[in-house]
């Protein structure tokens, strides 16, 4: 049984998200690929499962399977820690090939369960990656908007609709700083100011906002407007604390052949995004201070049987 799914990059709300605020993000054409097969024992990629360095796996193979042994083979075109939902993209292509096996696959059962096993694996997390990675195209996630949603998910007192977001097909260069950004710790870094400090929950209340305001200049391809959406967004983040001085030089650097320029994921490392024209000036300056640059456009599809 091989499947696979996207990576992503969230356009706007990162970080606000995990406290109910709105937020979308993408599906991108590089892709996650898992191979599994009935075994003796549980193994990835030749060496046997371990909580450490497979925790998504494990925890997906808890969350839906109670068959044999399975030997898991996974390769991805997705670096890892990169802010591009490396984790999402193995959780969610893992979850369809077990699913398919025990002939149980529904879309709205892998992104539920892509949802659990990235909370429960990370200690907290909102639906966004897990979502656009299992659905493709662009997804909008939003407490209240209840006309056509795709489905939704309740944790504690917050609640999230699952909604498909019409987009644009935007160029966009992912810079990946080679930095491994941790979620879990830069959502928990997130989580202290947010409890200690009023204006950090105004910040992330002014995220949803420019999340918001987002949608409709998305709607009419107003690259401007985005743009300097994605920039306010970016300060933002940076004020927030999980900028990182590599980003910002990857977004310096980009802005001078952009719209628009921001952090992309839980930051602390990671990626930035670029929204461009030119998507092989942006590369370039990219390269230039160090990061590894990828042109990089909208996958359609979610997940995928191979
Ligand atoms: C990580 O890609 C996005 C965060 O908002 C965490 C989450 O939503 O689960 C930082």
């Amino acid at each position: 049984m091989e499947t696979s799914a996207p990576a992503k990059v969230i356009l706007f709300g990162e970080h606000a998200v995990v406290y109910g605020e709105p937020a979308i993000a993408v599906a991108i054409n590089l892709r996650t690929y898992v191979k599994i097969k009935k075994s003796e024992e549980y193994r990835v990629n030749g060496y046997p499962m371990s909580d450490k360095y497979h925790s998504y796996i494990k925890n997906a193979i808890k969350l839906c399977w109670d068959g044999e042994p399975l030997d898991i083979q996974t390769k991805s075109e997705v670096p890892s820690a990169s802010g591009m939902g490396s984790s999402a993209s193995i959780t969610v292509a893992m979850l369809t090939a077990l699913l398919a096996m025990k002939d149980e696959l529904k879309e709205e059962k892998i992104a539920k369960l892509g949802f659990e096993v990235e909370y429960r694996t990370q200690g907290s997390a909102s639906p966004i990656d897990t979502s656009t990675v299992t659905h493709g195209k662009g997804i909008l996630v939003h407490r209240e908007k209840k006309d056509h949603f795709l489905w939704k998910v309740e944790k504690g007192e917050l609640k999230w609709y699952i909604h498909h977001i019409e987009v644009p097909s935007l160029k966009l260069v992912v810079g990946f700083s080679g930095i491994k950004g941790s979620t879990k710790d830069m959502v928990n870094k997130v989580r202290r100011f947010y409890n200690w400090n009023s204006f950090a929950r105004d910040v992330i209340r002014d995220i949803g906002k420019i999340t918001m305001e987002a949608i409709e200049p998305l709607q009419d391809e107003d690259y401007e407007r985005i743009g300097e959406l994605m920039n306010e967004d970016n300060k933002l983040l940076t004020i927030l604390g999980v900028n990182h001085p590599m980003l910002k030089r990857m977004i310096n650097a980009s802005l001078k052949h952009s719209y628009g320029a921001k952090l992309t994921g839980a930051g602390g490392g990671g990626s930035i995004i670029a929204l461009t024209d030119e998507q092989d000036e942006v590369a370039k300056a990219i390269e230039e201070v160090g990061g590894k640059a990828y042109k990089v456009e909208i996958s359609k599809d979610g997940f995928r049987i191979e």
